[in-house]
């Protein structure tokens, strides 16, 4: 029936732990409203022809439904619109809510490429390597106009916006090769920025990112020279340090110790519940860390002047994931370590 269904429909695999619920309500909503049509229609004819004029200036005669009738023509539709919603908002809540220990892979969109970078290295253009039956979460974000990315194998969709990190994610549960699309329109090229993912087996995955590891450094060069400024020095959080000593954010943010300076201390900042001058409470998490740099005066930290100057246009967006990534692993109890490897 699935089978059956997902052809007549022109559906693509059902690669993911979401496409089959996806595809379900896909089917209930085209079913219901599929067979409703049809019955509307056939009920239409059947009018035509039974007060169809019999004679010459015959009156229609005046028909008043019961009132059981009106309450169910109301209320029966409206339970299936509900129902649907319901469906569609327990799988919205599943798709908005990546398990904590998901891979995280970072994607930047640009016109008109796809560039994925993992916190440990390596990066790539256009292919996207990823373990399958391991949950994995795309850290989404656009270097100049809005992008969507789109992989229509795991039923996974998610805009790419220039200056903020959007999130989705998705277990692929059969190795293979899918279609990863560009799917806002986004200029000229919109319809050739498309890239690959490609699901390997969770052991064959393992091997092949420290395969790359190992080569990162000889290929830095041709790295840095291929995707410019995506990849270079091993782990993401290693180069967002050198990106923060160069743009001065450690002149006033401590990150060696969870003293306060200037700004608040980045030790343990990661997934931290701030308090802001208006009284609002935030979480810590990529997002705002991200706006934070771009838009430092929206969300001011209780008890701290808005002195931080705007790092929009002066940060590209993998520079920005990279600083993110330094803070993320700056934790108290392994502080020593992070700051010691970063120096390597
Ligand atoms: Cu990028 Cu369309």
């Amino acid at each position: 029936m699935n089978e059956l269904l997902r052809q007549m429909l022109f559906l693509p695999e059902q690669a993911s732990t979401f496409a089959l619920d996806v595809d379900h309500l896909h089917y209930f909503v085209i079913l219901v409203t599929t067979f409703a049509s049809v019955a509307v229609g056939l009920v239409a004819i059947a009018f035509f022809w039974k007060y169809r004029q019999r004679r010459p200036n015959q009156a229609t005669p005046m028909v008043n439904p019961t009132a059981g009738f009106e309450v169910a023509v109301i209320t029966i539709p409206l339970a299936i619109f509900l129902l649907w919603f319901f469906i569609g908002f327990r799988d919205f809540v599943k798709l908005a809510s990546p398990p904590p220990d998901a891979m995280d892979v970072y994607v930047m969109g640009k016109q008109w490429m796809w560039k994925f970078a993992y916190p440990e290295g390596p990066s790539s253009v256009g292919v996207l390597h990823v373990p399958a039956n391991r949950p994995v979460r795309l850290l989404i974000t656009s270097r100049d106009v809005i992008h969507s990315v789109f992989i229509p194998a795991f039923r996974v969709k998610q805009d790419a916006q220039p200056g903020r990190y959007t999130e989705t994610w998705f277990t692929a549960t059969i190795p293979g090769r899918y279609q990863l699309l560009c799917t806002e329109y986004c200029g000229a090229q919109h319809s050739k920025m498309w890239g690959e993912v490609v699901v390997m087996a969770p052991e064959a995955f393992d091997e092949w990112i420290k395969e790359q590891q190992r080569g990162l450094v000889s290929r830095q060069d041709v790295l840095a020279d291929e995707i410019g400024q995506v990849s270079p020095q091993g782990s993401l959080a290693q180069w967002g340090k050198q990106v923060a000593v160069a743009q001065g954010c450690l002149r006033c943010h401590n990150v060696d110790t969870r003293e306060p300076s200037t700004g608040p201390s980045w030790v343990d900042l990661y997934q931290q519940t701030t308090k802001l001058t208006d009284g609002r409470e935030v979480i810590a998490d990529e997002a705002y860390l991200t706006e934070s740099m771009m838009e430092p005066t929206v969300k001011v930290v209780a008890g701290y002047q808005p002195l931080m100057p705007n790092y929009q246009g002066k940060l590209t967006g993998p520079e920005a994931a990279a600083i993110v990534e330094f803070i993320k692993s700056l934790r108290s109890d392994r502080t020593a370590q992070a700051i010691g490897g970063a120096e390597q």
